[in-house]
């Protein structure tokens, strides 16, 4: 296992320095100290060729403010929070609306823009790099000093473990993901559609007009958000739906099946590549990049419509009235433990 720290520029008059880890076989990440952001995971396809699987912008300096959140930690909160309005004990929070009428992935800096201290470690079977972070009391208008660590580990049967612990000195919202575009066609060169995904899931967490939660949990079976049978992400993507209208595309909350099984399989039959998610997490935010960002691709191009799907593993966003809110409360003094495992492997 190898680990190689390199300076890649300045935020703020702040070094940005990018962490390579590889195992022997060549698969890797590469990882910045700024809102720990994933710029690279490093697949074999099924003829043993290293890419690219998740979204990269070109120019470094557009991670600064990352329109499009690529690769990032998100925090302390993911997803929207209806109107910026969530109440814990009994004090209504008013977080600032940087999502248009709600709040949105932590605020106006949230943690996908914080410098992070890392130390590394490796040995023969994994390697890793850690982050660690405390969010005072009050920042973006959360309670409590909120200490965070992010572990990024791989291992030698090329898996990606990021596992996240926070404990807070006063009761406070945390729902940490990580806000990686995968695309295992490798160096975006094919888009989302034709990738096979299975999701194990038989609800989804219903939406308003507002991309918020209304509170209704929808049985999926047999409508174009159950993958509990393998099928392609583009089959149904353009199904007339008013969930699918909302988002314009998926851009959902799924209620994930409880157990340690595969929660997610993503498949792209040209490379050969497939990912299994496991996760301990309740649920799993999915985007097919509805919304793209102007700014060049590590590709060479700009990104389009379904060339990507973040897999935001999370608990169900907040909505109105604080509907599962329940689910995001980190009270004083407990830990917050989460853990989300993205195993490569290939078929030929
Ligand atoms: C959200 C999308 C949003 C995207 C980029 C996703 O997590 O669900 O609605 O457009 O992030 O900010």
């Amino acid at each position: 296992m190898e680990i190689l720290k390199i300076l890649i520029g300045e935020f703020n008059n702040k070094e940005v320095e990018s962490y390579s880890l590889r195992n022997s076989k060549g698969f890797g990440i590469n990882v910045l100290n700024y809102g720990g952001i994933i710029t690279d995971v490093l697949v074999p396809d099924k003829n043993g060729i290293i890419e690219n699987v998740v979204m990269k912008y070109k120019d470094i300096n557009v991670y600064k403010e990352n329109p499009s959140y690529y690769g990032a930690l998100i925090g302390r909160t993911s997803g929207r929070i209806a109107d910026g309005e969530v109440t814990v004990n009994n004090t209504t929070l008013k977080l600032n609306k940087n999502y248009g009428v709600n709040q949105g992935h932590g605020g106006d800096i949230g943690f996908s823009k914080k410098f992070l201290n890392a130390k590394t470690s490796a040995n023969e079977s994994e390697a890793y790099v850690e982050f660690d972070y405390l969010s005072p009391s009050g920042e973006e208008g959360y309670p409590g000093n909120l200490e965070l660590k992010v572990r990024y580990t791989i291992t030698e049967e090329n898996e990606l473990k990021i596992s996240y612990r926070a404990i807070s000195d006063e009761d406070t919202l945390v729902n940490l993901t990580n806000h990686s575009y995968f695309n295992l066609s490798g160096n975006c060169k094919d888009n989302i559609l034709n990738h096979h995904l299975y999701i194990d899931s038989d609800f989804l967490v219903e939406l308003n007009e507002n991309s918020v939660p209304t509170g209704n949990i929808i049985e999926i079976g047999g409508t174009p958000f159950d993958f509990t049978n393998p099928k392609t992400i583009g089959r149904d993507i353009n199904e007339e739906d008013y969930q699918l209208e909302i988002g314009q595309g998926y851009d959902h909350c799924w209620i994930l099946n409880s157990g340690n099984d595969v929660k997610m399989r993503l498949y792209h039959k040209d490379s050969g590549r497939q990912m299994d998610v496991y996760t301990n997490q309740n649920g799993v935010v999915l985007y097919t990049q509805n919304f793209p960002d102007e700014e060049l691709l590590d590709c060479n191009k700009k990104p389009n419509r379904r060339d990507a799907i973040a897999i935001e593993t999370q608990s169900p966003p907040i909505g109105r009235d604080n509907v599962f809110a329940k689910y995001s409360l980190l009270k004083k003094g407990e830990e917050y433990s989460k853990e989300t495992i993205y195993k490569f492997s290939t078929i030929k």
